[in-house]
């Protein structure tokens, strides 16, 4: 009942010139996919170039970020939603662990860009993960807990189903360490039982939960076989159109 989402982070790599020519080739690999909605996440100043080359296919496109204004004005260097659906995206990364960690983003911002992003009519990409530390003194489902129950507090039944969750172990990205599928199994049907304490359960029976840290080619399958894990957020093998294709068709 839950269509999986494969969706690639490409965070700060890429020209406007690249990102079209990798979105192009991806789409002419992935056309007979049906399987698995396919979202790719340029950099902002991409956002458009790539979007319009993607309209009429099988891949959306998601920026990486957004504002927690809702109004246009004096916000310098700030992208409001409906920017970023002017420019051609239907959803939006909010949290990641990179801004959470460098940028100082917190779950009361993760909370308002979330808001933000659903009033605009953007599917959420909420992105939640301990680090090594929180893991290894026994903290990691409290600390899941805590991001989820802050990040989305106060949103409606209706809200929720513009909700994609993402499990990334901060430990897990751009390492080459992936989670087991036993930890990331674990850990996703915790991170169901929350939503349901939070939002009831036919909501969290219905929301995708990606796996995100060091998805590849060769481990996808291993992790997209446990009932919770509903998709992956891929970074580093997003960014060449053949990986991320085999990691598309992972069945
Ligand atoms: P990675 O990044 O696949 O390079 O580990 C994942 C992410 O940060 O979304």
């Amino acid at each position: 009942m839950r269509k999986p989402i494969i969706a690639g982070n490409w965070k700060m790599f890429k020209l406007i010139g690249d990102s079209v020519d990798t979105a192009i080739e991806l789409r002419q690999l992935v056309t007979d996919v049906s399987h698995c909605e396919i979202i790719i996440g340029p950099v902002a100043t991409a956002l458009n170039a790539v979007a319009e080359r993607m309209s009429g296919s099988n891949i959306r496109v998601a920026a990486q970020n957004c504002s927690t204004e809702t109004e246009h004005g004096a916000h310098t260097g700030e992208l409001c939603c409906d920017m970023l659906k002017d420019a051609g995206a239907d959803s939006v990364i909010i949290g990641h662990s990179e801004r959470r960690q460098f940028y100082g983003e917190t779950d009361a911002s993760v909370n308002q860009k979330t808001k933000a992003a659903i009033s605009f009519g953007l599917d959420a990409i909420v992105c939640v993960g301990e680090s090594l530390e929180q893991r290894e003194s026994g903290q990691a489902q409290s600390v899941v807990g805590g991001q989820l129950e802050n990040g989305l507090r106060g949103l409606t039944v209706s809200d929720m189903e513009r909700i994609i969750v993402a499990y990334e172990p901060v430990w897990a990205i751009g390492t080459g360490k992936t989670a087991t599928p036993e930890q990331a199994q674990e850990m996703h049907a915790y991170i169901r039982k929350v939503l349901s304490g939070a939002h009831g359960s036919e909501v969290a029976d219905g929301v995708r939960i990606l796996y995100g840290g060091s998805v590849k080619p060769a481990n996808v399958s291993d992790l997209m076989a446990n009932d919770d894990i509903d998709g992956a957020l891929v970074g580093g093998a997003s960014l060449e159109a053949s990986s991320f294709a085999q990691i598309v068709k992972y069945r």
